[in-house]
């Protein structure tokens, strides 16, 4: 199964009682191994979680800490596009030039890159005194 496909599938158990707009993720592990995950919403609404910081959570809680490839999907009219949060996130565990893919449920495909989605990410390098 394709990355969007199995953000596809797990994107339909997505929990959206407030926003009615489901999201999902997938994450390639360098392993090879794929994360899941879902927008988690809460009825104090700034709790709520992104799909992409819950496939992190999931890649992270196995062990595993660098990505290889990420797809997002949701019923938006044109390719969902991560928030300013979730590409930090995403950013943190994958180089620049990680392939992502952006979809809709309806077939529309977006190929863009980690580092396209954050240009000029803050990283550790900015922490290292000369
Ligand atoms: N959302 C995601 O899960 N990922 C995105 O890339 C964009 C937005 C969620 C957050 C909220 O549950 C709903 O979509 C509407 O903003």
């Amino acid at each position: 199964m394709s990355l969007v496909e199995e953000a596809r599938r797990v994107r339909e158990n997505a929990y959206v009682p407030y926003s009615n707009f489901k999201v999902g993720a997938a994450i390639r592990g360098a392993s090879g191994q794929v994360y899941a995950g879902v927008n988690v919403e809460n009825v104090a609404y700034p709790e709520g979680t992104c799909a992409e910081a819950g496939a992190v959570a999931a890649m992270v809680a196995a062990g595993e800490t660098e990505i290889a490839e990420v797809a997002v999907i949701a019923d938006s009219p044109i390719p969902v596009s991560p928030c300013g949060g979730c590409r930090q996130k995403l950013a943190e565990f994958g180089a620049g030039d990680v392939p992502v893919t952006l979809a809709t449920t309806d077939g529309k495909t977006l190929h863009t890159t980690l580092g396209e989605l954050l240009p000029g990410a803050f990283t550790q390098e900015y922490m290292e005194r000369s």
